[in-house]
Formats: structure tokens, sequence, C-alpha cells
């Protein structure tokens, strides 16, 4: 189902912290809301779920205006970074907690439940308390119970926050195969880049109670906006760097980078470059210079900053091989292709 938020204003007293956000969720997408800590994120997902009242604007779900709706009222499945079981009941009775609140019959519920067990992957749990479970499981008891009462949307509020690393990949992908197999629409409230893209269908990406940029993940990755978005999205991250338009070419220092033929007209005078770590090597000649300032292998691959002679330092990425050390030397190319140009305040050129 389609969810639709227009004009949305939230306030805390003085505070403004959402300021007219409008956000369309389309049906059966699965919506990332990211951005830093303080955002707005948590903020946004608890109003659509009927936890905050708006200040202003409205919410659609499908054709229902639900802006005045409490929250038992609006049938959303939520799901929280603590999970919030309940300790002293069974797996079951957790899971068919919203089911007995609707005084659904028992048959119903067992078979309901039993259904959803099956979905998440957790049949032979159901007799256990929340207490004997691992992280990973306690998480899909959460999801079916959010789930058991077929929500028109599915709120996750950092659902992988509290796991480590090996389960947060696990659960990545389980999530995402839960949420296509029902189909539901549903927002994931993540600051973590990764989580975003590799699960959801489009990203907004907030900033101080604003989205700065919706797009899928490819698009805000090759095509970012600005420098807040082109800086948020990538690990390692992108490099900045100051530069002139000379002659047909990026200059900073001594170093010089050819402008790609569609970007000529459109820079002119002082420009903030942003090269991605894979765009930066010797695979793609010379002439940026600097010395190797820091190295990290990741196995597969080298990372490598290198601080250039003329100021400033660019990030690389390279296939693991013979590695090079701290203070070497190194005149490394960038392709002119992927060189993204900002003007001084952030937008993209
Ligand atoms: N109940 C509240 N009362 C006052 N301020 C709040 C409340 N909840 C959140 N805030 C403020 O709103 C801003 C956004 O918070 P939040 O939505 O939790 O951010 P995020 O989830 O993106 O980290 C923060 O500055 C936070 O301090
Ligand atoms: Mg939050």
């Amino acid at each position: 189902m389609q969810l639709k938020l227009n004009n949305f204003t939230k306030t805390f007293g003085e505070v403004t912290v959402i300021d007219g956000m409008d956000l369309t969720v389309n049906d059966g997408e699965m919506m990332a809301l990211l951005g830093p800590s303080g955002c707005g994120k948590s903020t946004t997902l608890f109003t659509i779920c009927g936890i905050h009242r708006m200040n202003g604007g409205d919410l659609h779900f499908g054709d229902r205006d639900v802006t005045h709706l409490p929250s038992q009222q609006r049938n959303v499945g939520v799901v929280f970074q603590n999970y919030a079981l309940y300790p002293h009941m069974d797996i079951r009775d957790n899971i068919a907690f919203p089911l007995k609140v609707q005084k659904q019959d028992s048959a119903t519920i067992k078979r309901k439940v039993n259904e959803i067990a099956e979905l998440v992957h957790i049949p032979e749990l159901l007799d256990r308390k929340p207490a004997q479970l691992s992280g990973g499981q306690q998480q899909r008891v959460a999801l079916a119970r959010a789930l058991v009462r077929q929500p028109d949307v599915l709120l996750l509020d950092e659902p992988l926050a509290n796991l480590d690393a090996k389960l947060r990949l696990e659960m990545r992908s389980e999530i995402r195969r839960i949420q296509l197999e029902t189909g539901i629409t549903a927002i994931l409230v993540t600051h973590d880049q990764v989580e975003a893209m590799s699960m959801c269908d489009r990203i907004a990406l907030m900033r101080d109670g604003k989205i700065e940029q919706l797009s899928e993940p490819s698009e805000m990755y090759n095509n970012p906006a600005n420098t807040f978005v082109a800086g948020f999205l990538g690990n390692p991250p992108i490099s900045f760097v100051n530069a002139q338009v000379a002659g047909g070419s990026f200059t900073f220092g001594d170093n010089t980078v050819a402008i790609a033929e569609a970007l000529k007209p459109r820079v002119g005078g002082e420009v903030q470059l942003g090269i991605r770590p894979e765009h930066f090597g010797p695979q793609f000649g010379t002439g940026v210079t600097g010395k190797i300032s820091f190295v990290e292998t990741q196995g597969r691959e080298d990372l490598y900053n290198v601080t250039l002679n003329s100021g400033g330092m660019i990030r690389s990425i390279q296939p693991a091989g013979e590695r090079l050390k701290m203070g070497d030397a190194v005149s490394w190319g960038v392709s002119p292709e992927a060189v993204l140009a900002f003007d001084t305040s952030g937008d993209r050129l």
C-alpha cells in the first residue's frame, strides 16, 4: 500500500525537528530513511506509526487519511532497535499478542502464528522464552510479531543495530527476503549507508530534518546532488579537493586532472572535486603526486591515503598486491569520467 507524507512538520517545544517534509513510499517498496544521528529519522517513523502527533501536514496509507488516527487503528507493524519482546511470555505468545488484542479466535491465532513462524524461519523456537534466543533469533521474533496482523506498512527503526557484524549481514538479506515475500510496503530507518544501499529500493537521505536527496541506491552513489550526499555514501569515503578550472583541466597545486567533455560547459573558476577511492590509482595514469600516508589491507583490497604535495588527501582502493609503504612517493591518475565537481557551497555542477 502506498504511504504518503505531505508537508509533514514536527516540533518539540520550540524546536522544529522536521520542517515540511514530503515523502511517498510506493506500494511494495522498501524505502530507507538514512542520515546521521539526530537528523529526525526516528521522529518521522514514530509519527508514521502514531506514537508522535504531527504538528502540520498529513499522512495517507493508500486512500486512507490516517493523520489523526491512534496507533492501533493505523494497521502498522513496527520493529524497534531493542525488539521489545515480552520477557515472561514464550515466543508463541509474543507473536500472538497483537492478535489476542484484536480478540481473534484461538484456532485462527494458532494458524497465523505458525504461518508467520514458517516465514521468518523460527518454527522450532515457539516454546522458548526470549532470553533463550540469540540476538538474531529475537530479531526474527520481533519481525514475526510485527507482521502477524498483516499490517499495511512495516516500520523498522535501526533493526540491526544490536547485532554483531556476521548476524547483521545475515539479517540484512533475511529482512529483505521477508519484505519481498510478503510484498509489504516498508520503511527502514538506519544511519548505516551499507544497510540502506543493500536492503532498499530507494533511499531518502536526510540532514537536519530535511530530505537532501531521494534516489535509487546506485543513482545516489553515482549522481549525488551535493557534497553531503556524496560524502555519506561510500566506504572508504569519497575524497574532496579544492581545485581551479584552467585550460581544459582541473588544477590543484602541480596536479592536473582532465575535465570530461560533458562537464566542461558546467565548470569554471573555483570548484570542489569529489574523487571516489576506486577512481584514483596507477591504473588511471599519472599527474597527481603525493606520498602514501596510510596503508590498510582488507584482504582482497588495499586501502591507501595519499597526502598530496599540494596539500589535501585522496583515498585509493587497489586490488591486494605488492603493497606500498607509508612514505612512498607516488604519481597516480584520476579517472576523468568519474570525477564529481561541486561548487564552493557544495552543490553538484
Ligand atoms: N521526545 C522528544 N523531545 C524533544 N526532542 C526530541 C524528542 N525526540 C527527538 N528529539 C530531538 O529531535 C531530533 C531528531 O531526533 P531523532 O528523530 O531521534 O533522530 P534520529 O533517529 O535521526 O537519530 C534530535 O535533535 C532529538 O534530540
Ligand atoms: Mg533514531
